[in-house]
């Protein structure tokens, strides 16, 4: 006899009728303005390469060339033989970008805040996290088995509420993204500097959509605000802005020291291949020498978001290039993207558990790469689709 499986049939039963299964959909093209979905050609507005850098001429060469050099895989992990020289010279890119001492690159973003958290804090330790974090920084918490508590979206106040009652810890670490990923907006990152200063608090960002994007060559949320040499731990990825895959940890010596020993993410894990940290590393070259590029992406959210508030559209008062379109329930959600796609635009509805319940959204990207007629198909879509769900 063999076991019965039925049950998996009854919780996709279940996600479907609450509105929650998701599908994926086949891209048949490189991430660039438009792109062949399920093999029509749509323009899109779901994409994380910002910048546009996973196509670039330079950043291919760079991964072709590794390959040639270096083989596919990295056939080890980073402790035993899988330690290219690939990474100290995309580290010490990261860490002079960031300027911090040192950096330290995982295979993910999800990988960097699943194990710098666990090293970060401990049994004993208390994290405050903000309400609105993704979830590889939820799935960190959780695998700390320190007391988390959460504090209400950017809310600095609950925070320090939550920081003065936490003298009975060890340690304190307070968590947030930079740039919300869902949202859009910026973590008031000076506060929250003030606050764990005056109660002994490390602080760690995820800067996955600030890196390349916000501050002095695109170095991040840290930078935006200044707060360069002030002891926050960066976590980032270089899978969006940068155009490749990985995640980094960029802070002191002893911080990337204790990870390389300590970060289970780090070293239960074979190395990224070659090529993707020699794409990494070309497309982090450009990004830093690139202003044009952040004055575009910022040029086009503004048009887009000013177009669908034209239009009668409501959006989340983003500061960057991530435009959430909120539209409350996830059935809604869905179709409103159906009608977009049905006008050749890829606008992404996004359900929880990414969002909390109430809060489904269409989360639009623009990227510095978009051209004219890209922009202007995008926003022909939203103007066609709006009689039919207001
Ligand atoms: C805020 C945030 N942190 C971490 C991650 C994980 O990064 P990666 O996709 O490189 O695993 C993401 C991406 O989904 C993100 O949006």
């Amino acid at each position: 006899m063999t076991y019965n499986y039925d049950w998996l049939d009854t919780e996709c039963a279940t996600l479907e009728q609450a509105g929650l299964l998701r599908h994926l959909r086949t891209v048949r093209s490189a991430p660039t303005g438009t792109i062949n979905l399920d093999g029509r050609d749509v323009v899109l507005l779901g994409s994380n390469n910002y910048l546009g850098l996973s196509t670039h001429p330079k950043v291919i060469a760079a991964a072709v060339e590794a390959t040639r050099s270096f083989g596919t895989g990295a056939s080890g992990s980073r402790l035993i033989s899988g330690n290219s020289e690939l990474y100290t010279a995309l580290e010490t890119n990261l860490a002079e970008a960031k300027e911090t001492e040192a950096a330290l690159v995982f295979s993910s973003g999800y990988a960097a805040n699943t194990s710098v958290i666990p090293v970060l804090a401990g049994e004993g330790d208390v994290i405050l996290s903000d309400a609105l974090n993704h979830a590889s920084i939820i799935d960190g918490c959780r695998l700390s088995r320190a007391t988390k508590q959460v504090y209400r979206h950017c809310d600095v106040e609950h925070l320090s509420a939550l920081l003065s009652e936490s003298a009975a810890f060890r340690r304190r670490l307070i968590v947030t993204d930079g740039v919300f990923s869902m949202d859009g907006d910026i973590a008031p990152l000076p506060d929250i500097c003030e606050v764990a200063a005056q109660h002994d608090a490390m602080v760690l960002v995820d800067d996955a959509h600030g890196f390349g994007v916000l501050g002095k060559d695109g170095s991040g949320t840290v930078a935006h605000f200044g707060l360069e040499g002030r002891g926050i731990v960066q976590m980032g990825t270089l899978s969006k802005a940068v155009g490749a895959l990985g995640g980094y940890i960029a802070g002191s010596h002893a911080l990337i020291e204790l990870l390389v020993n300590r970060a289970r993410g780090f070293i239960f894990t074979t190395g990224l291949p070659p090529a993707t940290l020699a794409a990494a590393n070309a497309a982090l070259d450009l990004m830093r020498s690139a202003p044009e590029l952040r004055q575009r992406l910022f040029s086009h959210a503004k048009r887009l978001k000013t177009a669908l508030i034209d239009l009668g559209y409501t959006l989340l008062p983003s500061e960057t290039q991530i435009l959430p379109v909120v539209l409350g329930n996830p059935q809604r959600a869905t179709s409103v993207a159906e009608a977009l796609l049905a006008e050749g635009v890829f606008a992404p509805a996004i359900r929880p558990p990414a969002v909390p319940t109430g809060t489904s959204r269409l989360r639009l990207t623009v990227m510095a790469t978009h051209t004219e007629a890209e922009m202007q198909q995008a926003i022909a879509g939203f103007a066609a689709v709006f009689p039919k769900f207001r």
